[in-house]
């Protein structure tokens, strides 16, 4: 069942957003060479609980952590750990903040230091294929066509979609109803209507679109180790068209050092 949320119930997971979106703007500035994924979950902690927020994973399903840090060719739901991230190394950071009950979801990736061209161009493609899911996140299209929009233009680029995970309606609630799936066909699945809240979050790999789950139990990697990364936000649809409940207000990814 989805749940449609009121335009007052909008403006509170848009407060989560902000916070949320302040945090990657936070966590770009700390990422490079000799940083660990642990040093930077921790600090993600500490920022959301001055800020009377609370990091919605941790404790979900028994996950560890406030992040997940998915370096190089892990895809989604790697461990934040004390090991330094090399230079070139990629990382995807992921949370979920709840403010007062209600979350917002968002995901970023981040080249550590100078990264190889084929990396950059994977995080742009992925970046863009979710703006292009975005775009289509209008009443009366379909989930299809948010699919399909984000399919065929990694596949364009010579990159695959990973077919195991998918974003998702939200709310009080992590996970809920629609699923949606980064790939598709324009037209078919649910229709989007006003007051729906969902999350759009392509993984996009180098090679093979296949996943296999670590020793962890958690953590998906590629299976041909090549390298993966993650764009996501939590977005409104609104009869204006797309909300984006989570977005950055300046390009974080291109700012000079302080
Ligand atoms: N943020 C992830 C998502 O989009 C959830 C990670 S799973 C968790 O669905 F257990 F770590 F929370
Ligand atoms: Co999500």
């Amino acid at each position: 069942m989805i749940i449609l949320k009121t335009p007052e119930q909008i403006e509170k997971m848009k407060k989560a957003g902000e916070i949320l979106a302040s945090v990657h703007r936070e966590i770009s500035k700390m990422i490079k060479p000799g940083i660990t994924t642990g040093e930077i979950d921790r600090f993600v902690e500490k920022y959301l609980k001055e800020r009377g927020a609370t990091p919605e994973q941790k404790g979900y399903q028994d996950y560890p952590f406030a992040t997940c840090a998915s370096v190089n060719d892990e895809i989604c739901h790697g461990f934040p750990r004390d090991e330094k991230l090399k230079e070139g190394d990629i990382v995807s950071i992921d949370m979920v903040v709840n403010l007062d009950g209600w979350l917002a979801d968002s995901a970023w990736s981040y080249g550590v230091g100078k990264i190889s061209d084929k990396s950059q161009k994977l995080l742009d493609v992925t970046k863009k294929s979710l703006y292009l899911g975005i775009e289509q996140a209008k009443v009366g299209n379909r989930l299809g066509d948010i699919g399909y929009a984000i399919q065929s233009f990694v596949e364009e680029e010579g990159f695959s979609v990973v077919k195991d995970f998918v974003g998702h309606g939200i709310g009080k609630d992590m996970h809920e109803d629609p699923q949606v799936l980064h790939y598709g066909t324009p037209g078919r699945g649910a229709r989007l209507v006003e007051g729906m809240v969902i999350t759009i979050e392509p993984m996009v790999n180098t090679g093979d679109y296949r996943m296999t789950i670590a020793e962890n139990g958690w953590t998906a990697k590629t299976v041909d180790k090549s390298l993966s990364a993650q764009y996501e936000h939590t977005l409104a649809i609104t009869k204006d068209g797309p909300l984006v409940l989570t977005e950055q207000n300046e390009d974080i990814d291109t700012q000079k050092e302080e």
